[in-house]
């Protein structure tokens, strides 16, 4: 079988990533694609020594492709990936669009990931939200060992999470805010740069938190075990690139501090930095550019042994985007060889 790949959003944040991994790594691919709107189309996007000119979503044909990555926002999704997988594609969605639809898996190949392998072509896939993906490969391997009961999550979400236009208004902000000039918003509501914005997103539902605090309730849930109470107070902070979690993880039995730490040391993709003279891990110093997610600060609970506090730090536009669905996709190309 030909394993044709379209990359939707091919010229954003997270499609960037994407197209550098492709670049690096060596996928059982056929031929490449990369679909865009009308604004991009006729660009040409390098990848590794074939320069392809972006396509129109419009007139793009999806039975020329087995698989498509979708990074276009929920309103693309939702109009193109159920015609994308009713012409034979099998789309990997990074929006929220289908997340929770029953009838569509949510995957973290290391947490969930054998839901794949059993799964009937073409489908529609979802990729779970950024912050979600490194919360559960750091919860995987301690609910495995002692249940996980309950959640308290608050997040330190970097601007990449919502897109390139963000990327570029903490820059410019950052700029003008230090040159003691107007400070334009455009993205967010409120001033990003040298501040903090609760709730990382507007508006808020109606139960007072966000969407963005409610997925990691929603998805954690979905992915790995329906059980786990989650609650989450989300930021969005003045970093570009890495999403921080201060993690308070209640368990069902008592959690053994060095059994935990060696089992997460072990668990794939997941790496435990503690440092007493420096502030490692961070978003900085640690994750951006990084494939993995790094935990530190892992504190048994003052007051409960069935506790234990820990940071979870990841870049958000590799394993909480790109890499997650690059798995996926070299999954699903290795079940259908
Ligand atoms: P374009 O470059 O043509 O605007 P980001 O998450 O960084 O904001 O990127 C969004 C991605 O989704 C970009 O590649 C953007 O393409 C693409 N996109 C946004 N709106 C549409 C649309 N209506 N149809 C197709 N692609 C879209």
């Amino acid at each position: 079988m030909s394993h044709k790949l379209a990359i939707v959003g091919g010229t954003g944040a997270v499609g960037r990533v994407f197209i550098d991994y492709l670049n690096n790594h060596k996928l059982d691919l056929d031929e490449i694609k990369i679909v865009a709107s009308k604004r991009s189309a006729g660009k040409i996007i390098k990848i590794e020594n074939s320069e392809i000119k972006v396509e129109d979503i419009e007139s793009f044909n999806f039975s020329s492709v087995d698989f498509a990555f979708f990074s276009a926002g929920s309103e693309v999704a939702k109009k193109y990936a159920p015609k994308a997988k009713k012409l034979g594609c099998t789309v990997i969605d990074n929006s929220s669009c289908f997340r929770r639809d029953d009838n569509v898996p949510l995957i973290i190949p290391e947490v969930n990931g054998e839901i794949l392998d059993k799964l009937p072509l073409p489908e529609i896939i979802s990729n779970p939200n950024c912050s979600v993906s490194q919360l559960l490969i750091a919860l995987k391997p301690i609910h495995d060992l002692y249940k996980v009961k309950r959640v308290d999550v608050a997040t330190y979400q970097s601007v990449s999470g919502t897109g390139q236009d963000a990327i570029e208004e903490l820059k410019l902000q950052s700029k003008k805010f230090l040159e003691q000039k107007k400070v334009e918003k455009k993205v967010y509501k409120s001033q990003i740069a040298f501040n903090v914005l609760p709730g990382a997103v507007r508006p808020k539902l109606d139960n007072g938190y966000t969407e963005e605090e409610m997925k990691m309730t929603w998805e954690a849930q979905k992915i790995l075990d329906d059980s786990i109470k989650i609650s989450s107070s989300c930021a969005r902070v003045p970093v570009f690139y890495g999403h921080s979690e201060a993690v308070h993880v209640e368990t069902e039995k008592d959690v053994n501090i060095e059994e935990m730490i060696s089992k997460m040391n072990s668990f794939s993709g997941l790496k435990v930095v503690e440092s007493n003279d420096s502030f490692n891990p961070n978003p900085l110093d640690d994750a951006e550019g990084d494939d993995a997610v790094f935990v530190g600060s892992i504190r048994e609970d003052l007051w409960q042994k069935n506790r234990v506090n820990f940071w979870v730090i990841s870049d958000n536009l590799r394993k909480g985007a790109a890499l997650n669905s690059m798995q996926i996709l070299e999954r699903l190309i290795s079940k259908i060889k």
